[in-house]
């Protein structure tokens, strides 16, 4: 199958064609095309999103495919059936690929051993977002035009951070130098990787910011948001230390004032809402990929 389970084991190869084929896409904006009309694709969320769940959407309208979204608040989910049993049953329909989401770890793996249909990464507990990291390094290669080299320093809540490791396994692969900053109680420690000081975060060419996942957290976690803006957040104090070139990229949904201040998420050097934009083609080329 065409799974995307993740970019640990994808080569630089591998990932570079799929952000050839979404710059392939964001040249050619036509609202729609015929490509997978007639394929059926199912968006499978077991936890809340807005942009991935929309952008798989959008991006599969686009290609032309009945599009069937499964929402696991409105579902058996709710009298109990398993993830496993309702993405069977969703197969069992005829489905031609599946996006999914979920919380819990490893399940991802087990189920792309048992399902058929290739299955779609959409998050996957705090393992990996492939799709976010995609978007993420078509954004830093538009931007730069080329990852090596690069200083990218991810901020704030590695620990349950899917996002920090899935940028943090294809970055390298391009030679770009990850750098991670955050306080202790949100490390990862299983992770290679140097931490390094607030100043010296917010001097790389990519200031990462990641949302704090309150939702994540055991108790007393985080202690004050305002003790955290002062520590680890993106003030418009450090926003105006950043080098001239350097850019500002948020996953989203942002905490504002919290890991970032509102005034920085449109500024000009921010590149928030054109990552979002950038998430339509490169979930096109991820999509595509998936069903030829
Ligand atoms: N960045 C991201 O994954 O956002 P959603 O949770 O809204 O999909």
């Amino acid at each position: 199958t065409r799974s995307l389970l993740g970019l640990k084991d994808l080569s630089q190869q591998e990932i570079q064609s799929i952000l050839d084929r979404a710059a392939y896409w964001e040249q050619h904006p036509s609202k729609t095309h015929d490509l997978l009309k007639g394929r059926f694709i199912s968006n499978m969320f077991f936890e809340n999103s807005t942009r991935t769940r929309t952008s798989f959407e959008v991006a599969q309208k686009r290609l032309g495919a009945e599009v069937i979204n499964f929402t696991a608040a409105a579902s058996s989910v709710e009298k109990g059936e398993s993830i496993y049993d309702t993405v069977r049953t969703l197969e069992s329909m005829g489905i031609d690929a599946g996006v999914i989401r979920l919380k819990p770890i490893g399940l991802l793996a087990q189920m792309a051993e048992k399902i058929k249909v290739p299955l779609i990464n959409a998050g996957d507990g705090n393992n990996e977002h492939p799709t976010q990291a995609l978007l993420d390094l078509y954004t830093m290669q538009k931007h730069f035009g080329s990852l090596k080299g690069l200083k990218v320093a991810i901020i704030g809540d590695i620990l349950h951070s899917r996002v920090a490791r899935s940028n943090l396994y294809a970055l390298r692969k391009f030679g770009a130098q990850v750098v991670f900053c955050a306080p202790e109680n949100m490390q990862a420690a299983e992770l290679d990787v140097e931490y390094v000081s607030m100043e010296q975060a917010i001097n790389a060419d990519v200031v990462m910011m990641l949302r704090v996942q309150l939702e994540r957290h055991a108790a007393g976690m985080l202690k004050s948001a305002e003790a955290y803006r002062e520590s680890y957040g993106l003030t418009v104090e450090r926003a105006a230390a950043m080098q001239p070139h350097a850019i500002i990229m948020h996953p989203a949904p942002v905490n504002r004032d919290v890991e970032i201040d509102s005034e920085l998420v449109e500024a000009p050097t921010s590149k928030i809402f054109p990552q979002m934009s950038n998430g339509v083609p490169v979930r096109m080329a991820v999509v595509e990929r998936a069903m030829n």
